[in-house]
């Protein structure tokens, strides 16, 4: 098999968009029981048009990336944790489980058959990981399928909002991404879907994304459409909501982490009112696509919020994103399994 060339590639100056790769997994679960799974060179599926995941919105999907280290080896960021999420949102949508093994197999097969599209360590772009899984077959009454697709594909990542770290701006929204007792705390695409308008408008406005409030009061601060919400407040305490409805980012986990044993910081996930936003000294948005993304302002009630600065990243913010980004891309020692070596 002839490798697709790379030397063409702009390592350094990736956004996020999706660029076809060598390989990719698909895995089927058919009479009760996955299959195999295989690599494959094309990234078209064929699937019955009367998939449960087309109309009903049967699917659950991941994220997470590959970095290189500068000895040029290749380790994955706490794909552990995704896999776990990934069975979660399964279990929501009455789908089957992928097992863990199965899961860190498939990451393992695509990343090592893609290696050559991994970007330089000193690019500072990562390969993204995307597995997904999806209800498929023939189907017409609104029930779980019995049949259901699993893939991995990868594509070369720079940063999601391009150029260099530097604070954006959000805006509340009046709309919600996911119910109060619905789907917000899992990873399936109706969650997007129902973002898409709210985003536009905001960007419309001249904002980056939209920040939502917790669907069932809109006192309180839930997440941005694809990261989840931090603050850092003058008593040196990083604070986070709490809520049933957002997406357990393990970014947010791995820098609350962080705070606490490497920078000794408070940490609190907690309820965080929305009128609460100027006790605030600096803001972040955090998730694997979006990283570390300082929030320069927030605009809410006919007010723009402006945490430390509009333009300039905050010292602590700063801190916690040259860290993770150490961690990530091997230059310092990661709490204990976080990484998995390819
Ligand atoms: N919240 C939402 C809605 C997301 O889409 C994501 C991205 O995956 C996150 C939070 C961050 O989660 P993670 O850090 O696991 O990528
Ligand atoms: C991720 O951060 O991995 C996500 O899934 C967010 C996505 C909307 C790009």
């Amino acid at each position: 098999m002839e490798w697709k060339k790379t030397e063409t590639i702009d390592w350094h100056n990736l956004g996020f968009n999706y660029l076809k790769c060598d390989f990719s997994y698909i895995s089927y679960y058919q009479n009760g029981q996955w299959d195999q799974g295989f690599l494959t060179e094309s990234d078209k599926i064929l699937i019955s048009a009367s998939s449960t995941c087309i109309h009903y919105g049967q699917q659950a999907f991941e994220g997470l990336k590959a970095y290189r280290k500068k000895d040029g080896s290749i380790h994955v960021f706490r794909p552990f944790e995704n896999a776990k999420r990934m069975n979660q949102s399964c279990r929501r949508l009455l789908m089957p489980e992928v097992p863990e093994e199965k899961f860190l197999e498939a990451i393992k097969m695509v990343v090592q058959a893609n290696s050559h599209f991994v970007p330089p360590y000193e690019s500072k772009a990562t390969l993204y990981i995307r597995p997904y899984i999806i209800g498929v077959g023939d189907n017409l009454g609104l029930r779980a399928s019995s049949d259901y697709l699993f893939g991995v594909f990868v594509s070369p990542v720079g940063r999601y909002y391009k150029g260099e770290i530097k604070p954006v701006k959000y805006i509340v929204s009046e709309y919600d991404r996911a119910a109060p007792r619905g789907t917000g705390g899992v990873k399936v695409g109706g969650n997007y879907a129902s973002s898409l308008y709210p985003c536009k408008l905001a960007k419309e406005e001249g904002y980056m994304d939209c920040i939502y409030l917790d669907p069932e009061t809109h006192t309180k601060i839930e997440e941005v459409g694809a990261a989840n919400f931090f603050a850092i407040t003058p008593d040196y305490t990083l604070v986070t909501p709490k809520s049933p409805s957002i997406l357990p980012s393990i970014t947010k986990k791995s820098i609350l982490e962080i705070a606490r044993e490497m920078l000794k910081m408070n940490v609190e996930e907690r309820e965080i009112y929305i009128n609460e936003l100027d006790m605030f000294c600096e803001a972040g948005a955090c998730g694997t696509a979006l990283g570390i993304t300082p929030i320069g302002g927030i605009f809410y009630q006919d007010k723009l919020h402006i945490f430390h600065s509009e333009t300039e990243v905050g010292p602590i913010t700063k801190k916690l994103y040259e860290i993770l980004n150490a961690i990530q891309f091997g230059d310092i020692a990661s709490p204990n399994g976080w990484m998995l070596d390819i």
